[in-house]
């Protein structure tokens, strides 16, 4: 069954105007969006715009930076709320900011995304009218920019990395819009304390390392060091750039490449560390996994393991059969459970 918000965004989609701007975040199935367009689009998933590329949109790929954008340019922006607050914010700060008096921002979502409040609340920022649509529990709200706008939403200073203070070691730089930004993962934690004897070696990894969804680089930054041949690549553009940070700031030598699953890097990978996501958008995908799993075996070199870890429900090792010579569960702490995948020599 076709997602009724995306029902009312096609509708929009196909008035199309140099002047109008589309917001892509990770909950709009590429395949379903009508070919080409005359509408600009501006995503940070590398996978999504990739696909719209294909299909003949002209689409960005970045963190939503609209700075070469000038104030006042566009009639419209149309833009299906994303998951985390700060984004939704940021994106409503950003319109009032580019729209013409008079120009409209188009929020969609559903009910139980919060579009209710965010429509509320875009009214308030854009100081103009609103006006609702509602088709079962999927809405569509037209606001308009009037004359003065109204205070800053709070989006915790999307733009800005900063570092995530824990109360050991050197400091992470994290921001809002990449996945657990002001955290350490849990499940990454336990893969990180458990590596070298997974592995049979001691860390820092020597070889070819890729770190497969990146995130900040958290996996990356506490198993290599400078001598590391490191990749780290993530489908996020918020990711993507904390991680290049990270990199830079911490010594490391590594290269930070957008890619879906790594699914545009070449082979000869000696380890590959992962802790895959399982939810894209507002979804949980299967078939995300599948899409790890599968560029894993083939960017692994003869030879080469893979260290996933994934929640206990996730059917990895299921998953994997005839992808790996060996498949191994090397230990769970009842949350998590660490995966050893290795490639025959
Ligand atoms: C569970 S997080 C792990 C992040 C990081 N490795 C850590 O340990 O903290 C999963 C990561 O996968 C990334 N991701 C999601 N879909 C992806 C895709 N199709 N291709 C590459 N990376 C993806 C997310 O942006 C996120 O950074």
């Amino acid at each position: 069954m076709i997602d009724p918000v995306l029902n009312l965004l096609l509708q929009d989609l196909r008035q199309s105007s140099e002047h109008a701007l589309w917001l892509v975040d990770e909950n709009i199935p590429a395949d379903l969006c009508p070919a080409r367009s005359g509408l600009p689009v501006v995503g940070n998933r590398f996978d999504l715009i990739q696909a719209l590329r294909a299909r003949g949109w002209q689409a960005q790929f970045s963190d939503f930076d609209l700075s070469t954008r000038a104030d006042g340019s566009l009639q419209r922006i149309i833009y299906r709320v994303s998951k985390e607050k700060p984004v939704v914010h940021y994106l409503i700060n950003q319109a009032a900011r580019l729209l013409q008096q008079d120009g409209e921002l188009i929020l969609l979502g559903d009910k139980s995304e919060g579009i209710k409040t965010y429509s509320r609340k875009a009214q308030q920022r854009l100081g103009g009218s609103r006006e609702e649509r509602k088709q079962g529990s999927a809405w569509r709200a037209v606001l308009t920019r009037g004359n003065h706008a109204g205070e800053a939403l709070d989006d915790q200073e999307y733009c800005r990395l900063r570092p995530l203070e824990l109360d050991t070691g050197a400091p992470y730089l994290t921001k809002p819009g990449l996945y657990g930004w002001n955290k350490v993962d849990r499940g990454s934690a336990f893969l990180l304390e458990q590596l070298p004897a997974m592995l049979g070696q001691p860390l820092p990894l020597c070889g070819r390392v890729l770190d497969l969804g990146c995130g900040f680089g958290y996996l990356a930054l506490n198993a290599c060091d400078a001598s590391t041949k490191l990749t780290c690549t993530d489908n996020n553009a918020a990711a993507l750039y904390a991680c290049r940070e990270n990199l830079a700031h911490r010594g490391l030598r590594g290269e930070t490449i957008a890619s879906d699953a790594g699914r545009e890097l070449a082979p000869g990978f000696d380890t590959i560390l992962c802790n895959p996501p399982f939810h894209a958008g507002f979804g949980i995908e299967g078939d995300l996994t599948d899409r790890f799993l599968e560029q894993t075996r083939r960017l692994l070199a003869p030879g080469g393991s893979a260290c996933f870890v994934v929640n206990l429900h996730i059917p990895l090792e299921r998953k994997a059969q005839g992808r790996f010579a060996r498949i191994r569960c090397h230990a769970d702490n009842g949350h998590f459970k660490l995966i050893h995948l290795s490639q025959a020599r």
